[in-house]
Formats: C-alpha cells, sequence, structure tokens
C-alpha cells in the first residue's frame, strides 16, 4: 500500500521504516527541514535499535523523505498523523499540531482517503480532524480512523512489529478492512472498535501503567520503614498473573514524553466530563514527591548537598533512548544542583539533548570518567553499561564509595562486599 506518515519524531520514524520493511511505499514528511535532509542522507535523528538497519535497507527505495505534504498526500492511500499532542497550559493535550496537519492534509485529498490519527489524542478528535478535513477537502471522500499507538522507546521497532493489539476506531467498514490487511502481516490480535473508545484505550492503558509504577514506588517508601525489600516484594506480587511482573519496579518515578501529560490529559479529560479523577492526580502526587525523596536520599546519604561532588549515571527517562523529556533523573539533577551540589554526569546517548537543560552540569567522556572525585556516585538510569561497571576500579576512583542506586539495577551483596555503602529504593 501507498502509505505518508506526516510528522517523523519517534513514532512517525519507527511506523514510517516498520511499514517500509513490511513492504509498503512509505514517504515521511516532517516540517523540519534540517531534520529531513539528515534523513536522506541515511542519518538516523533518534536512537533507537534496529532503526539504522531498516532505515538503509528501504531509504531511495521504498521509503522517503520530504517536507512536502502535498505530494505525500497525493501519492499515498492512508495518511498517518504522528505529529506531537503536548501538554498545553491547563494539562490538556495541545492539537495545535494535529490540526495544522490535518488542515495541511485536507488541501492535497483527491480521491478516497485514510486519515490515521496516530498520535495520542483526547477523545473527539476523530470528529475533529474529520471536521477540519472536511473544511477544506468538500467532496471528497475520506475516512479518519483512531489508531493509537504502544511501541516503548528503547524497544520501539520491536514492540511495532510485534504489539500486543492493534486497536482500530472507526465505523467505517471499508476503512476497517483496508486497516486490517494493512496490519495482517503482523499477525497480532486486531481490536476493532468505535472511534471515543479506540482514543480512551490509549490514554486508559498509559494511565494504569504509571498507575502501578506509582503503587510500588509508594510501596517501596513503606517496605524502607518496615524493613522489607520492595523487589521482593514485587516478585511475589507479579507471580500472581493478575497482577503481572511489569511495571512494578521502583525508581526514581516515572517520567518520558507520554506518562506525565497523559495522565495530565486524562485527568482534564475526566475533568471537563464532570468527573474528578482522585485516583490519578495521587498517581501524579506520589510520582512528583517520589523525585523529591530520591534527591533528599542523596542529599541525607551526604549530610547536605552544599558543596559535594557527585557522580550521575544516567540522564535519559529509560535506559536505550536518547530521550529526555520529562526525565525524572532531569529533574533529580536540577534539586541537587539547587541544593549546591556540583554534578558530573553521564549518559551513553542523551548527553547532546540535555545539554540545554542542564547547563550547570559537568559533562563526562564515560561512566568512569565521572567519578573522579565523587563522594557519591548516584544511579538515575539503568544502562546495561553501569551494571557491568568493573566495581572495583569505581571504588578506586571515587573519593567515597557510597552509591546510590535509585534503580535497583546492583546486586546490593556484591557492591557491600566491594566496600561500597549501598543504598536502593525501598530495600
Ligand atoms: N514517543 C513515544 O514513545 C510515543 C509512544 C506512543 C505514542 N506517542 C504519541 O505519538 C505522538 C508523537 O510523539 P513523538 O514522541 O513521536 O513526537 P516527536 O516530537 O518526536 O515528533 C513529532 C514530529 O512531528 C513534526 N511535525 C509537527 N507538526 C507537523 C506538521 N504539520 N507536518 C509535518 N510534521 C510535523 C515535528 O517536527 C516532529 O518531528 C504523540 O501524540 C505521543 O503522545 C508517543
Amino acid at each position: 500500500m501507498k502509505i505518508a506518515v506526516i510528522g517523523t519524531g519517534y513514532v512517525g520514524l519507527v511506523t514510517g521504516a516498520c511499514f517500509a520493511d513490511l513492504g509498503h511505499a512509505v514517504i515521511g514528511v516532517d516540517k523540519e527541514e534540517e531534520k529531513i535532509s539528515r534523513l536522506n542522507r541515511g542519518e538516523v535523528t533518534i536512537y533507537e535499535i534496529g532503526l539504522p538497519e531498516l532505515l538503509s535497507r528501504h531509504l531511495g527505495r521504498n521509503l522517503t523523505f520530504t517536507t512536502d505534504t502535498d505530494e505525500a498526500v497525493r501519492e499515498s492511500e492512508i495518511i498517518f498523523i504522528t505529529v506531537g499532542t503536548p501538554q498545553g497550559d491547563e494539562g490538556e493535550a495541545d492539537m495545535s499540531y494535529v490540526v495544522q496537519a490535518a488542515s495541511d492534509i485536507a488541501g492535497s485529498i483527491h480521491g478516497y482517503k485514510i486519515i490515521v490519527n496516530k498520535s495520542t489524542m483526547p477523545v473527539g478528535s476523530t470528529r475533529l480532524v474529520e471536521r477540519v478535513i472536511k473544511e477544506k477537502a468538500r467532496g471528497e471522500e475520506f475516512d479518519v480512523v483512531s489508531n493509537p499507538e504502544f511501541l516503548r522507546e528503547g524497544t520501539a521497532v520491536r514492540d511495532f512489529t510485534n504489539p500486543d493489539r492493534i486497536v482500530i476506531g472507526t465505523e467505517s467498514q471499508k476503512a476497517a478492512g483496508i486497516m486490517a490487511e494493512l496490519y495482517r502481516p503482523l499477525n497480532a490480535p486486531l481490536f476493532i472498535t468505535d472511534p471515543a473508545s479506540a482514543e480512551m484505550i490509549k490514554y486508559a492503558s498509559n494511565a494504569f501503567l504509571a498507575t502501578k509504577v506509582s503503587f510500588i514506588n509508594a510501596i517501596a517508601n513503606i517496605c524502607e520503614a518496615v524493613d522489607a525489600d520492595v523487589k521482593e516484594v514485587a516478585m511475589g506480587m507479579g507471580y500472581d498473573h493478575r497482577i503481572g511482573f511489569e511495571f512494578l519496579r521502583s525508581g526514581p518515578g516515572f517520567g518520558g514524553s507520554c506518562f506525565p501529560k497523559d495522565c495530565q490529559a486524562l485527568i482534564e479529560i475526566a475533568r471537563s466530563s464532570g468527573y474528578h479523577f482522585y485516583l490519578l492526580e495521587g498517581v501524579m502526587q506520589v510520582n512528583r514527591e517520589q523525585i523529591r525523596l530520591t534527591a533528599r536520599k542523596a542529599e541525607i546519604r551526604l549530610g547536605g548537598l552544599e558543596g559535594k561532588n557527585i557522580a550521575v549515571w544516567g540522564l535519559a527517562f529509560k535506559p536505550n533512548t536518547d530521550d529526555v523529556r520529562d526525565s525524572p533523573a532531569v529533574e533529580v539533577v536540577k534539586l541537587l544542583l539547587e541544593g549546591g551540589a556540583r554534578v558530573r554526569a553521564y549518559d551513553p546517548q542523551a548527553m547532546d539533548n540535555v545539554r540545554g537543560l542542564l547547563p550547570d552540569v559537568e559533562y563526562a567522556q564515560g561512566a568512569l570518567d565521572a567519578l573522579k572525585d565523587a563522594d557519591l556516585l548516584l544511579i538515575l538510569t539503568d544502562w546495561d553499561e553501569f551494571k557491568m561497571q568493573d566495581f572495583r576500579k569505581v571504588g578506586e576512583i571515587m573519593s567515597s564509595r557510597d552509591i546510590l542506586d535509585a534503580r535497583n539495577c546492583l546486586e546490593p551483596l556484591t557492591i557491600r562486599r566491594l566496600g561500597f555503602n549501598y543504598e536502593g529504593i525501598g530495600r
């Protein structure tokens, strides 16, 4: 099939490359000329495992990139909208990029097209995009379909090609049939429903996962007080298949470009429909508190932050991505700096993206280089590279053998045997 993908960010680029790999002809569109020139030169603009291989396999063949929405829409049968829906001033999803994209698409529609809302959009957005397009593309035949994306950064290519389910929200049988055909090679459960339910499924799923994270963080804080180990507790809970092991890892709080903004947007969707979502407000409150508690733990270990040297490993919101949007690591580091600490940090992929957000941090060349004169090592993102360090060497470089492992990614016994003071979260 012929596909256009409007917005070549984390979701759009992966979507386009994966559809090309399934044999479709894909045109990726972005407003940012620099991004499109880099992609056309074969440079991958984000860090995502498996993406460089897909790009080099298909670029210039069945995968091309342009800034020209008009040309991409004319050439395509299915047009995916994958632009950002960031948090607006009141916590709601800012739909201006979507409305602009829909308006750009509308002018170029000739003949039947399916426009797919893949970005995370509040309930009613399928209708909204329909209205925007109808106004400009009078008389043209088209359907707008909600098809939310569930991929996770860091495993995006694998998630896109092996989804747990594909959700299609439409009342058009014709569109549902074409979408089913498009995704057929993935061999995944297809869940066809109405647009409002499809839109709600995405928000409800993210809010539920965020709730699990805040729940286990709350349990972790109790574990510390009663001398239990949250890792043991989560493992024991996870064996219950009604609960499961996933998203029960305590840490410095959830972050990233989705959970915080989607939870906030759902609170706003609820509020504007007359329901007060106390539960989700609590989830957000626990999360904000967890970030503060992590910085406070460092302060307590050091007996105050003023003038202390802290080595930080990890700035991305999770491993295997260069994304630092709403990263709890960034928030924790800000609190440490505010308290007067000196921070020397290292992240394998996120340093270029974080410099503007944290200009007062000293950036190291590598994990060991971050440890020079350190009074404390604080692990904020659990990259494999950190877990596999030679901790004998780590101890030799640091001023003081003190580790605060905010991701619970090290084995406390092994680390303590090497002469470190070790503290995790909830252990
Ligand atoms: N990042 C994730 O892990 C993830 C996962 C699932 C869903 N989502 C949702 O997908 C959407 C996109 O997220 P993202 O992380 O890929 O965002 P992003 O910011 O990485 O990418 C958006 C891209 O759209 C481009 N753009 C904006 N307006 C445009 C226009 N009119 N025409 C062409 N290009 C335009 C921007 O230049 C940018 O490159 C959001 O709604 C997000 O909530 C994200």
